[in-house]
């Protein structure tokens, strides 16, 4: 079917006309735009005095969710450690949720976002060899391979090597975490697949070196997430579940070979278990290379299936997940009030999810729909750590003018004012290049 071209009709008739602005059902989800916030850590939990090395979230976290909320939108937390050892000794301020303490908080906070309408999913999150050890628990790879170049400079831990009784275990956090999920009032969970994180760094032939039934071949490095997925589909329902992927991704030194094999067979799988959605992080998205050293990389890499614009395309996981008509799914990665509007016309996807734009537009749905001018982000201010104001950077942003319901809202306008409003051009941050360390840390 021809995409029709919307992009020369005024705002109004756009949003009533395009699939955008219309209800998906997602598993037994329903939203009512196609819009979703994208998973972002912003490190502003509460350091817990019960549990060390935890934290909580509070106040700050129902204000902010509330904020990017819409009747009937996507909203998609932060990751959240499921245990200790997910966090190890990086990801301070990070509110995980596998304390007692932790579920107190997200209920609260739940109940408050979910009073809006939205449909609120958690993400769930396991670092691997990402962390550090820490003092209270030491960080886990399926294979013992470092990360070479951390954020912080120099080499990570060497990880341990995950035992049998290892991923079991950690297969059992991930579904003691669903749980709580659900006894916290979310409406779905996804897990962070993506990154460099733990279920990616099983799928990447340079970390994963195992010659078990975890590791060797493509069906074997698809085993992890898969008899992941499955155990946590079977304790909330698949309906609720989700999985992200990044399947073009580099950041924490995800190098493997074959991605295309890879993440297609292991789309196959997943279209056969009728899943919520998968989400993916696309190629464009670039994260700790520069632009041009990525793509000479994916060039190298990728031999076929590249858009227009010289990048893979997921377009081979969708057909793998039953296209139009099989598992929806999300993307994610460069989206602004312009190029967002094809993206589900064209059936590319059914949802996109914006990360950066989010941060600094709270009302980020109002303006793609009215056509209204985008904030820029504040890059310095995506993680606060302690010391630091939590709220800057975080709840301190305004709506657009016309969009104003409130006096605190006003007064929140007019000191965004007072501080002067920096306006973004449309694509601004897709043709930055250069080395963007910290762009994105989970
Ligand atoms: C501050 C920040 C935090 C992020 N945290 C997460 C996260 O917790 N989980 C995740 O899957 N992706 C995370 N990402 C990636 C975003 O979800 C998103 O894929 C990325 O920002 C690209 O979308 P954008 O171009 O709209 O920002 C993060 C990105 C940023 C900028």
């Amino acid at each position: 079917m021809p995409v029709p071209d919307l992009s020369t009709l005024p705002p109004a008739e756009r949003a009533t006309r395009s699939e955008l602005f219309k209800p998906l059902k997602l598993g037994s989800m329903v939203v009512q735009h196609r819009i979703a916030l994208a998973p972002l850590t912003r490190n502003r939990g509460k350091p817990s005095e019960k549990v060390e090395g935890t934290w909580y979230p509070w106040e700050i976290q129902s204000e902010y969710y509330c904020q990017r909320a819409t009747e009937g939108g996507l909203l998609i937390s932060e990751a959240l450690p499921v245990s200790l050892q997910a966090v190890g000794a990086s990801m301070t301020n990070v509110p995980g949720i596998w304390t007692e303490e932790q579920i107190v908080g997200w209920k609260k906070v739940v109940s408050e976002v979910k009073a809006t309408g939205a449909v609120f999913v958690a993400q769930l999150f396991h670092g691997g060899r990402s962390c550090n050890h820490s003092s209270l628990v030491r960080a886990c790879c399926p294979s013992a391979t470092r990360v070479e170049n951390t954020l912080g400079g120099g080499p990570g831990d060497v990880p341990v090597e995950m035992t049998e009784a290892d991923i079991q275990r950690t297969i059992g956090d991930f579904v003691q975490a669903a749980k709580n999920a659900m006894e916290c009032g979310f409406d779905g969970v996804e897990i962070h697949g993506g990154n460099g994180y733990l279920p990616d760094q099983f799928l990447h032939t340079n970390i994963n070196t195992r010659t078990d039934r975890y590791g060797g071949s493509v069906e074997n490095r698809n085993r992890f997430v898969l008899e992941l997925c499955d155990a946590v589909a079977a304790a909330i329902g698949p309906d609720r579940f989700a999985l992200r992927l990044a399947p073009y991704g580099f950041f924490n030194e995800t190098r493997g070979q074959e991605r295309k094999v890879q993440w297609t067979k292991l789309c196959e799988e997943l279209a056969t278990r009728k899943y919520a959605y998968i989400h993916f992080m696309e190629a464009r998205y670039d994260e700790v290379l520069s632009e041009s050293t990525k793509l000479a990389a994916l060039g190298k890499e990728m031999t076929s299936d590249f858009s227009s614009d010289g990048l893979p395309t997921i377009a081979p996981f969708r057909a793998a997940l039953g296209g139009v008509s099989g598992t929806p799914v999300i993307v994610a990665g460069g989206y602004d009030t312009e190029n967002i509007w094809d993206v589900v016309d064209s059936r590319k996807a059914d949802l996109v999810a914006l990360g950066r734009y989010f941060t600094s537009n709270p009302d980020l749905v109002y303006r793609i729909k009215h056509g209204k001018p985008l904030v820029k982000y504040v890059r310095p201010r995506f993680y606060a750590f302690p010391g630091k104001e939590y709220q800057e950077g975080y709840t301190d942003f305004s709506k657009h003018e016309d969009n104003l319901t409130s006096d605190v809202e006003r007064a929140r306008w007019e000191e965004h004012v007072k501080r002067g409003i920096v306006v973004a051009k449309p694509g601004w941050q897709l043709s930055q290049d250069g080395v963007q360390l910290g762009e994105i840390y989970v």
